[in-house]
């Protein structure tokens, strides 16, 4: 995560925000799919550190709107909250305005690694149209798999930075002290949407509204399935061998 500012992603085109080193010598312009709880942000952290390119989470986006003063949130934010909270996707609208306020991290020199949009059909299909306008396009679309019982078990042990949003799990990525983010010392917290009777809901939203995804990548010729069983080492390994393909990763 060191080096990742995102300023511009939290606050918004007017934040001035120190574009990344690219790591690898070129930026990457990738999409992280798959189910709730797979290991994109897992992994996003990891390519950060190997590609440079900020990880942009929109579930980040949401969860530092929770943590405001709710008289401060503009009605549909507020709503986004509580559709977070219920596990439910956030209507598209909302999505998309967030995402056209921050269109500096889409053109950003440094590249990007969106992590949790687009999730939908239309947020993908007008994320085409704002990555045309910029000039840019995707190298590839992330496709992370794994049955989804087993991934139930990695969301039930998951903690998170309430200051950088590094993510830990309890068994298979403890912190060196528990409780205490590694990276910044913050504190780590169970997010609220972890709970079982959420966690059904978010992975039938999953299954109706973002597998089609994979489909419309696929089609477009983007799609790299990803193996996410294995540590998360190993699945970065994976990933990184896929998008090798004779560039210097
Ligand atoms: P978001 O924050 O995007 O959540 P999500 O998609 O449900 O994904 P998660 O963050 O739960 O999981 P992950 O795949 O990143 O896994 P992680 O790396 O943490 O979205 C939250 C909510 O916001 C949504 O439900 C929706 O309401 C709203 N929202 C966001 N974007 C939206 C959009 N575009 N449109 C509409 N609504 C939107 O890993 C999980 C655990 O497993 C961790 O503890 C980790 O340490 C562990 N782990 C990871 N990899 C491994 C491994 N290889 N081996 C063992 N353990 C591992």
């Amino acid at each position: 995560m060191s080096g990742q500012d995102r300023l511009g992603w939290f606050q918004g085109d007017a934040a001035a925000c120190q574009p990344p080193q690219a790591g690898s010598g070129r930026a990457w312009r990738l999409v992280l799919l798959g189910a709730p709880g797979v290991g994109k942000g897992t992994q996003a952290q990891l390519l950060h550190e190997r590609l440079g390119a900020c990880q942009l989470s929109t579930g980040d986006l949401f969860r530092a709107a929770r943590g405001q003063d709710p008289c401060q949130l503009t009605p549909a934010l507020a709503e986004a909250v509580a559709c977070m909270q219920r596990g439910e996707l956030v209507p598209d609208t909302t999505v998309l305005a967030l995402i056209r306020e921050r269109r500096n991290c889409l053109r950003c020199r440094g590249g990007f690694l969106l992590d949790g949009f687009p999730r939908t059909l239309p947020q993908a299909q007008a994320l085409d149209e704002l990555l045309a306008r910029e000039q840019v396009a995707l190298d590839a679309v992330l496709s992370y798999e794994m049955p989804l019982e087993l991934i139930v078990e990695r969301l039930g042990g998951r903690r998170t930075c309430t200051q950088c949003k590094a993510v830990y799990h309890v068994v298979t990525r403890p912190p060196q002290k528990a409780g205490v983010c590694d990276l910044c010392g913050g504190t780590l917290f169970q997010r609220e949407d972890d709970k079982p009777e959420t966690i059904r809901v978010r992975m039938q939203t999953y299954l109706q509204s973002t597998a089609p995804l994979i489909d419309y990548y696929e089609r477009q010729g983007l799609l790299r399935r990803v193996d996410a069983n294995g540590s998360p080492e190993e699945v970065l390994q994976r990933t990184l061998t896929l998008l090798h393909d004779g560039r210097s990763v």
